[in-house]
């Protein structure tokens, strides 16, 4: 035989590896690969373990990613039905909420940005929504703690630049405190538009459709509808860092769903949500999602590791909310899922599924984010099953049976960075500062022996 048949043949009969097997069409088939890769995740995780912290994961990985990571086990027991990650969920989500019940602990205020505040407030937006089990009276309350993270922001808004807009960065000694990002804005703009779905208080509609025209009005939403990173506050927001992520895409398009939906089919939110929508496809490569701006050139950062997950989660909420654009997300859902069960064939168990799903082989990178980015796909493809995401219940409300507590006014003490510093808040060193915020890119001018140069800075932190 010609060698080249030999090859072929090999392949053929090559036994089969793949260790998490997934059928995209069968609900227990897919909550069974969503078990192993939520189980092969929570390896990694120490915090409910006598002398760890609960809600912080191993090094790298930063504060925020907690609250993501949180976040996605949120969702993996609402469409999954599996309580078992439930308890450490509740225990990391309460152990975090810090003094004034807001997400802001004193072991991580001194370098917290926005999103990274914003990421725990969302998870208990979430966890309302669910009617995840609520925590003792005595302990603060998801909804409220949802409430508290959304009051600290609007104190936060800033109009002394750009007109408007969130700062990256909390405070000002803090690296990126002159950058205006479309996370920190998107998760101010995501609690909004739910809290006002939730409570159906006009106020939060009311800033929903400010921060969403705030962002068109500094071109980070182009007229296309894709979602830019970021832009600084010192020439005034005219120039854009136009790298695009995919958890921008996904929390801009879920904020819009959620109007869309509170507005019972507002034709300007129906246009937003479609069009984030359409801009989208730049995340799909072959129908499979890919991190575009850096995951082909294999040289994604611990955070953008982690991105997946929550676009995954917000397509699927986003078909929930927003019926229409189920036929478009449905399929790309079911195969990025059936992709990624693919490359699960690593480690020790087998199991562990890789990072580039494009391939539909295990490409040998692993990690917590890398698995995380799995699970949110995985668990989130009950929703590509058409008469199965019919059965899946929409986010609760107060009226429809919501039945977590807020507090309008809750958040307020420590709001805006006025509230005094404690040894813990210093100003940090910029050693220091490689603990926090979230990816982006600071565009650095400066004068060297007479001549102007621009560096582009990657900051993983
Ligand atoms: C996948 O699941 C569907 C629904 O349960 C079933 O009809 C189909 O036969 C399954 N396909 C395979 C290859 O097992
Ligand atoms: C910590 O959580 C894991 C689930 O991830 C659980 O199996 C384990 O029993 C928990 N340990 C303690 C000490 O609570
Ligand atoms: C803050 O850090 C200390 C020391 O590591 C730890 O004991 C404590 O539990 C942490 N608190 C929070 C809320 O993470
Ligand atoms: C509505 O939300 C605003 C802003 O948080 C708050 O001030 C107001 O008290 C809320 N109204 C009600 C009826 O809860
Ligand atoms: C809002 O979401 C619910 C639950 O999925 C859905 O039944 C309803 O049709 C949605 N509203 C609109 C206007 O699409
Ligand atoms: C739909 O929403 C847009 C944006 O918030 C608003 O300007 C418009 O008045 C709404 N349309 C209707 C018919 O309520
Ligand atoms: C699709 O993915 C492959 C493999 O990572 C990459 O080489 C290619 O550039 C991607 N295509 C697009 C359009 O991004
Ligand atoms: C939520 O619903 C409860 C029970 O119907 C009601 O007492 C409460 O005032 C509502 N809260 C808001 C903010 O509408």
């Amino acid at each position: 035989m010609r060698p080249f048949n030999t090859f072929l043949r090999g392949l053929l009969l090559a036994p089969s590896v793949a260790a998490v097997t997934l059928n995209v069409t069968d609900p227990t088939s897919i909550k069974n690969a969503a078990a192993t890769a939520a189980f092969g995740m929570m390896q990694y995780y120490q915090g409910n373990l006598s002398g760890q912290t609960p809600g912080i994961l191993p090094q790298p990985l930063f504060w925020w990613e907690g609250g993501g990571m949180f976040m996605t086990l949120v969702d993996y027991w609402r469409y999954t039905g599996d309580t078992t990650y439930n308890s450490v969920t509740s225990q990391a989500l309460l152990f975090q909420v810090g003094p004034n019940r807001d997400y802001m602990p004193p072991n991580q205020t001194k370098n917290e940005g926005n999103d990274d505040q914003g990421f725990w407030g969302l998870s208990a937006m979430l966890a309302a929504e669910t009617n995840f089990p609520n925590p003792p009276p005595d302990q603060p309350q998801w909804l409220a703690l949802a409430q508290a993270v959304f009051n600290e922001m609007v104190s936060r808004w800033d109009t002394t630049k750009c007109g408007g807009g969130l700062k990256w960065q909390i405070f000002p000694f803090n690296k990126g405190f002159d950058y205006k990002n479309s996370i920190a804005n998107g998760c101010f703009l995501n609690l909004a538009a739910r809290l006002a779905r939730y409570t159906g208080n006009q106020t939060y509609a009311e800033w929903a459709e400010r921060i969403w025209q705030w962002e068109e009005s500094v071109n980070l939403i182009d007229a296309s509808y894709n979602i830019f990173d970021g832009t600084s506050d010192t020439d005034n927001c005219v120039t854009v860092d136009r790298l695009q992520w995919s958890y921008n895409a996904g929390i801009f398009l879920h904020s819009a769903a959620n109007m869309y939906n509170l507005t019972n089919g507002n034709k300007t939110w129906q246009t937003r949500t479609q069009g984030v929508l359409d801009a989208s496809k730049i995340f799909f490569n072959n129908s499979v999602m890919q991190e575009q701006a850096c995951e082909p050139r294999g040289n994604c950062n611990t955070d953008q590791l982690t991105f997946k997950a929550y676009f995954s989660g917000w397509l699927a909420a986003s078909s929930i909310l927003a019926p229409f654009t189920g036929a478009r997300i449905r399929p790309l859902l079911a195969s990025s899922a059936a992709a990624v069960a693919q490359t699960c064939t690593g480690g020790s168990s087998k199991t562990a599924c890789g990072f580039d799903w494009v391939s539909k082989s295990f490409d040998g990178n692993t990690g917590i984010g890398q698995q995380m980015s799995a699970l949110g796909v995985l668990h989130s493809a009950i929703a590509s099953i058409e008469n199965t995401a019919q059965q899946i219940a929409a986010p609760v409300t107060n009226s429809t049976g919501g039945t977590s507590v807020g507090d309008p006014n809750a958040g307020t003490a420590a709001a805006s960075g006025q509230a005094p510093l404690t040894a813990a808040t210093r100003p940090v060193t910029s050693g220091d500062r490689a603990g926090a915020g979230i990816l982006t890119f600071m565009v650095v001018a400066g004068a060297l022996g007479g001549s102007l140069f621009m560096t582009l800075e990657l900051k993983s932190s």
